[in-house]
């Protein structure tokens, strides 16, 4: 019997046998695009330093409107330090910010689908941190008798590439599984539904005091976002074998003195924490 994954693997051959070829001229695109947008930023950026130094005429604000606006703009990326933001590149076995799915180096994802399974968990809202490049947990909804319905974020350009094709083979799949690429840390509640279920399975591996700096969240506040954002009853799953659980398990604890979470029955290497 072909295990899970090897089974995953098949469906998605047979569901998506194009997928990696398809996606690697856009990534080639995307690139160059990012190139020539950095070549005409800093031709604009020369520009405005010229315009600066000749500003001494009659102020017309109606006519310098569009400048002020434009320098506003350029003050703005100089207040946030010029940063770009922190996004998923490097960590990943090809070095290029494209992960895999592994249950032996990093089995959460496979655990999740696995719990949802056990509890016959089904028609739920899910937010789940990091797709991988596999988006296993998203995918796995598409077939499903009463499917969940997942809203996920990556930071990698080339994972959430493989989710645009993956939904232009396979529109169903969009209706249950959502994919932002954004920066986890950058979340508001405003612009966010309320769960019954959120993955926090990577919570603590990425923010940095530095690349992050751009950010409202760090790691303790998007877990208290997230405690905010369940509904009644809803579940926060973390998973034990995150390599930075030492850090992230003194929230969950704190979370659980401060009578917002409380510990429920644990699945495998995940450890499951109810709303209170
Ligand atoms: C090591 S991979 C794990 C993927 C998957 N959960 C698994 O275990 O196979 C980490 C995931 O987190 C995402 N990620 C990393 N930093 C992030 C951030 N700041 N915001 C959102 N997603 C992020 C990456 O894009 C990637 O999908």
């Amino acid at each position: 019997m072909a295990s899970l994954i090897e089974r995953y693997h098949q469906w998605r051959r047979r569901t998506f046998p194009a997928s990696k070829e398809d996606v690697a001229w856009r990534h080639d695109f995307l690139n160059a695009r990012l190139d020539s947008l950095g070549a005409r930023f800093d031709s604009v950026d020369r520009r405005l330093n010229e315009i600066g130094g000749s500003l001494n005429v009659t102020p017309d604000h109606t006519r310098l409107e569009p400048l002020f606006e434009s320098l506003r703009r350029r003050a703005q990326t100089l207040i946030d330090g010029g940063q770009r933001m922190n996004y998923y590149s490097s960590e990943s076995p090809d070095g290029l910010g494209y992960w895999p799915l592994s249950e032996e180096e990093c089995p959460c994802d496979v655990h999740f689908r696995e719990y949802l399974a056990s509890r016959d968990i089904g028609g739920k809202s899910i937010f789940h941190f990091g797709t991988g490049a596999h988006h296993f947990v998203g995918a796995g909804e598409l077939g499903r008798g009463n499917p969940n319905y997942v809203l996920a974020v990556t930071a990698s350009p080339k994972e959430h590439a493989d989710y645009i094709d993956l939904i232009i083979r396979s529109p169903r799949l969009a209706r249950f599984y959502k994919v932002i690429f954004t920066d986890i840390y950058t979340l508001d509640g405003a612009s966010l539904p309320a769960f019954d279920i959120v993955t926090l399975f990577h919570l603590c591996e990425y923010w940095d005091p530095v690349k992050s700096a751009y950010a409202p969240l760090d790691d303790r506040k998007l877990l208290g976002l997230m405690i905010e954002k369940l509904k009644p009853g809803g579940q926060i799953i973390a998973y034990t074998r995150s390599r930075s659980w030492d850090k992230a398990w003194p929230l969950f604890e704190a979370a659980v003195a401060a009578k917002a979470l409380r510990a429920a029955e644990p699945f495998k290497t995940l450890n499951v924490y109810a709303k209170v």
